[in-house]
């Protein structure tokens, strides 16, 4: 259980999401529609069951009966899975013609995207085909799955870390605007600030202070990430006198938020690259269909 509660710290709006369960893993996040998993894993035991009939009875070929209603199935998949873009981008008319909600298109797209690749391996009989244009469709079938199955786990981790990790919540496009804010914001503090400070802000914070830093470390660690990066301020918060100490704790919170939203960029900015490993090959994959297709049909 997550609560959320909106803070005022410093003049600046942040955030806070309490994390009360910290059960990541739990199968019951990774599972959005426990139905459409039921309904794969038979559909999965129906396709491996036909396949073993199919050892048993006849030949494997990708052009006998067999082949062509795995080969079909696949393609049907395929282009129902496509179909969840062009239904994204009609909403309108997908509510006037009751065409369904988009949460149920998606999981088709997961699981009937996930299907097709199954019966695509059993169209070649579970072989790498030695044709070019089959070697491409084969490839690609396994990348535009595998690169599916990595976004459905991105999706489910990313904000769940930055939501046990940090305290703020920021939008994406937002962030040159936020860090210029903060920039202002430190260097107008920096101004009424004792000489040790000024010189511990230059040497340590200016650069930071002025543009997004992505780490490969908020991966792997968020906090401590951060930690690891306030510990010279805590260093020389000794050093000062108390109303200094009111000062440093300040311009704490503005660079605190600064690696924040620098954690954020890191990990939002992964979600929208992965976009391009999956949706550019997928349409060249459902190209590479037509084709094959045409050529199946003509010769
Ligand atoms: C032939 C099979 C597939 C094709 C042609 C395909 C194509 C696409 C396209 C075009 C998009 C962009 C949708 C949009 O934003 O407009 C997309 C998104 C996505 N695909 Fe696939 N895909 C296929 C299979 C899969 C599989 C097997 C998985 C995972 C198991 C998967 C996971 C995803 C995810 C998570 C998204 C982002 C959904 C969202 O946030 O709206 N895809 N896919």
């Amino acid at each position: 259980m997550s609560f959320v509660l909106f803070v005022v710290n410093n003049g600046l709006m942040i955030i806070q999401v309490f994390n009360m369960d910290r059960k990541l893993f739990a199968l019951e996040k990774w599972l959005e529609s426990p139905n459409w998993f039921l309904t794969f894993v038979i559909a999965t035991a129906v396709c491996l069951l036909m396949y073993l009939l199919n050892a048993v009875l006849g030949e494997i070929r990708p052009y006998n009966w067999w082949g062509l209603t795995y080969g079909t199935l696949a393609t049907v998949l395929m282009a129902g899975a496509g179909l969840y873009a062009v239904r994204r981008r009609m909403i309108k008319t997908a509510l006037r013609w009751r065409l369904g909600k988009n949460q149920a298109w998606l999981q088709f797209h997961l699981y009937g995207g996930t299907l097709a690749l199954l019966l695509t391996l059993m169209h070649s009989g579970f072989r790498v085909p030695s044709g070019a244009l089959d070697w491409w469709l084969w490839a690609l079938s396994i990348w535009v799955t595998a690169s599916g199955i990595a976004g459905v786990m991105l999706q489910k981790w990313i904000p769940q870390i930055l939501t046990s990790g940090l305290m703020t919540e920021v939008v994406y496009e937002r962030i040159p605007e936020l860090i210029a804010e903060l920039r202002a914001k430190s260097e107008k503090l920096l101004q009424t600030c004792a000489d040790p400070v000024k010189d511990f802000y230059r040497k340590n914070l200016a650069v930071a202070l002025t543009s997004v830093q992505p780490r490969f470390i908020y991966y792997l660690d968020i906090a401590g990430g951060i930690q690891s990066r306030l510990k010279g301020l805590e260093y020389l918060r000794r050093f000062l006198p108390v109303e200094e100490k009111e000062k440093l704790d300040r311009l704490e919170t503005y660079y605190r938020t600064k690696l924040e939203i620098d954690a954020h960029y890191t990990l939002q900015k992964t979600l929208r690259w992965w976009m391009y490993t999956h949706v550019p090959l997928s349409l060249v994959l459902l190209i590479l269909i037509v084709f094959h297709l045409f050529a199946v049909w003509y010769y």
